[in-house]
């Protein structure tokens, strides 16, 4: 099996994806028309051709317009289920995805339509293409901490639903020690933690989400490599970073993929995964970012086949589920050697 094949049959686990940033263009115009909102474009390709970014914060300005046109609860159902057909493609076997009710309850869509929605779509993924998923509420980190309080608040009833809190929208300037009290209240009401750290912020900002937040996870990290004792604690506490390459080139985190330094921590034993945050509007699913690492660097297929294992040793999920995620991995290895 040449290493394409490899790469795209792998079983993959995805920790890092934003469902508002998983809005093709072409959706974006069907969701448009449906709810009579006018776009600032003429057709999907103009809209990619507008995906021209500098920074993080000049992707997020446009993400943000993006998610305007998701009104109703039957909206967000078709948006995860489109990426759900994606993960079939991809052979995703388990999915974690965030949302952000604030972008949503900001412009007055209540909290219940949109978590209602994307999670009949995952129950539907579940049963029929056997994908599971957890989902995680992400406090936007631009607005205050009150705001953040009062979307606690509303996912309270959904406990069952959301088994993560996370951090996400400008790193710089919104430092996690801004939300230590929130994070206090949701791992009192039994959320995990996860947040975005050491992305375009320094790497304050993940010892403060290790410390202050008490995260699970970090999403992103790929900064740790600035300071080589942090590394280290990385190393030894298996503290996962959920990496997302092809993000991290558009946003220009790196000038290019031969500099990325997801296989260099990969190789000093951190538990890096690979993921593909906002898909639609970073050029790439989950095998694409795998392609896309795997064509700048020399991986080996144990290297491959560690990136699953790290992302199911570092998933939301029980360890019986852990471990059919294993045996899938294991199945798929036996073959692959064959
Ligand atoms: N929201 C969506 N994608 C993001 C990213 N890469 N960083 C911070 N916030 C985000
Ligand atoms: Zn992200």
């Amino acid at each position: 099996m040449n290493q394409d094949t490899f790469i795209r049959q792998l079983p993959k686990v995805e920790l890092h994806m934003h469902i508002e940033g998983s809005l093709e263009p072409e959706m974006m115009f069907k969701l448009a028309k449906r709810n009579k909102i006018p776009l600032p474009f003429n057709t999907p390709e103009e809209v990619r051709t507008a995906y021209q970014f500098t920074n993080l914060q000049s992707f997020l300005d446009i993400y943000y317009q993006g998610a305007n046109v998701l009104i109703d609860e039957q909206d967000f159902y078709d948006l995860t289920w489109e990426y759900l057909l994606h993960c079939q493609q991809d052979n995703v076997i388990h999915t974690e995805i965030f949302f952000d009710p604030q972008t949503h309850t900001e412009r007055g869509i209540s909290f219940d339509t949109v978590i209602n929605g994307i999670h009949r779509a995952l129950e539907d993924g579940k049963q029929k293409m056997g994908i599971s998923s957890r989902v995680i509420m992400c406090f936007l980190r631009h607005l205050d901490e009150q705001s953040a309080f009062l979307t606690l608040e509303q996912a309270i009833k959904h406990k069952d639903k959301i088994i993560a809190v996370g951090l996400d929208s400008s790193e710089v300037g919104h430092p996690p020690e801004k939300f230590t009290q929130v994070f206090v209240k949701a791992i009192k009401e039994g959320f995990l933690t996860v947040a975005h750290a050491g992305e375009e912020g320094s790497v304050d900002n993940i010892y403060n989400s290790i410390d202050l937040l008490k995260v699970s996870r970090i999403d992103h990290g790929v900064r740790c490599s600035d300071d080589s004792r942090l590394v280290r604690l990385l190393a030894e506490s298996r503290m996962p970073l959920t990496v997302c390459p092809l993000s991290n080139i558009k946003l220009k985190v790196f000038d290019e993929m031969k500099r990325h330094n997801v296989v260099d921590l990969l190789r000093q034993n951190l538990c890096v995964t690979i993921n593909s945050d906002d898909p639609a509007y970073f050029g790439g699913y989950m095998t694409d970012n795998f392609l896309a690492v795997a064509q700048s660097h020399s991986l080996t297929e144990d290297e491959l086949t560690q990136l699953t294992q790290n992302a199911i040793e570092a998933s939301f999920v029980s360890e019986s589920e852990k471990h059919r995620m294993q045996r899938v991995l294991e199945e798929f290895s036996s073959r692959s050697i064959g």
